[in-house]
């Protein structure tokens, strides 16, 4: 018997064996959960998701083509879910993105407005671009997640505008809970502490982030992706039936520090 029993849903964000993603999906799939998913534009990524999926003994995986910027795109994948099954029950939205040159430290006065713009798009629009697709399909109801990071509030140095794309992703991710409540849907965020993924890769200074969080967290170590993916199952399954419009920290306990 599994937590996710019965349960079917869109895992949006594996690029690779290291991504949040990954570990939620393996998770998921560990507690009977259908996962579907997507990958970016082109043959080369395509085969890159499909050799993770693979690691996952997910050979013959429902697996379409999106980049989240685009409308048609995320139509195309949305309808095709409704075509293919009628309905999904949950929704995993683990993508972020911001050009590495104003992700350096000291450099965040200087984002330019398309930057700035881009970040915001990808990283936090898309969440309620998703969301909205998927309403018809939560006939039953539904849970969503998203991924953030402390940076949404607190200044860390090179998130930069990262950290303005994740506030407005918990933001958003609470005015969704509010609308899709009466639908029974519940929408939430996980604040994961920092995972050396190719994204985070892309953040000045990640190493002394890791080092730094690893020293003030109670638990005096940082995340893993089971810690997360886990903390995403619970999320996801009827276990967490009353919560939503909530962010939480899987970090380690590191934001619950005062110094
Ligand atoms: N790694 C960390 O330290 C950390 C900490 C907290 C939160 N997060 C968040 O976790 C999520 C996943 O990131 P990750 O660290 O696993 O890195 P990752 O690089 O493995 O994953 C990022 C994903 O975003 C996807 N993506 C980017 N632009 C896209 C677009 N236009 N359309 C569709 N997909 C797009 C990429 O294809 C990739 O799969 C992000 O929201 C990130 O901000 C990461």
């Amino acid at each position: 018997m599994g937590l996710m029993d019965g349960k079917r849903g869109l895992v949006v964000g594996i690029a690779n064996d290291h991504s949040y993603a990954y570990f939620l999906a393996e998770s998921l799939l560990a507690q009977g959960a259908e996962c579907l998913f997507t990958h970016l534009p082109g043959d080369k990524m395509k085969r890159r998701v499909a050799k993770a999926l693979s690691q996952l003994g997910q050979d013959d995986p429902w697996l379409e083509s999106m980049d989240a910027s685009s409308d048609e795109d995320l139509d195309r994948v949305f309808n095709k879910i409704g075509e293919d099954f009628g309905k999904m029950d949950f929704l995993v939205h683990s993508i972020a993105y911001a050009d590495k040159e104003w992700l350096s430290v000291g450099n965040f006065t200087k984002t330019p407005r398309a930057a700035y713009c881009q970040a915001l798009d990808i990283s936090a629009y898309t969440y309620l671009a998703m969301a909205n697709r998927s309403v018809p399909l939560m006939s039953d109801g539904g849970s969503m997640l998203a991924m953030s990071y402390y940076g949404s509030v607190k200044a860390v140095p090179g998130y930069n505008v990262m950290g303005v794309a994740k506030a407005a992703l918990e933001s958003t991710s609470r005015y969704l809970a509010y609308e899709l409540g009466p639908k029974n849907i519940r929408v939430n965020t996980i604040s994961g502490g920092p995972l050396r993924t190719m994204s985070a890769l892309a953040v000045g200074g990640l190493t002394e982030i890791m080092d730094w969080t690893r020293k003030k967290s109670p638990l005096g170590r940082n995340v893993t992706g089971k810690d997360v993916g886990d903390a995403a199952v619970f999320l996801l399954s009827d276990l967490s039936s009353g919560i939503t419009g909530q962010n939480i920290y899987v970090d380690c306990g590191y934001s619950a520090m005062g110094i």
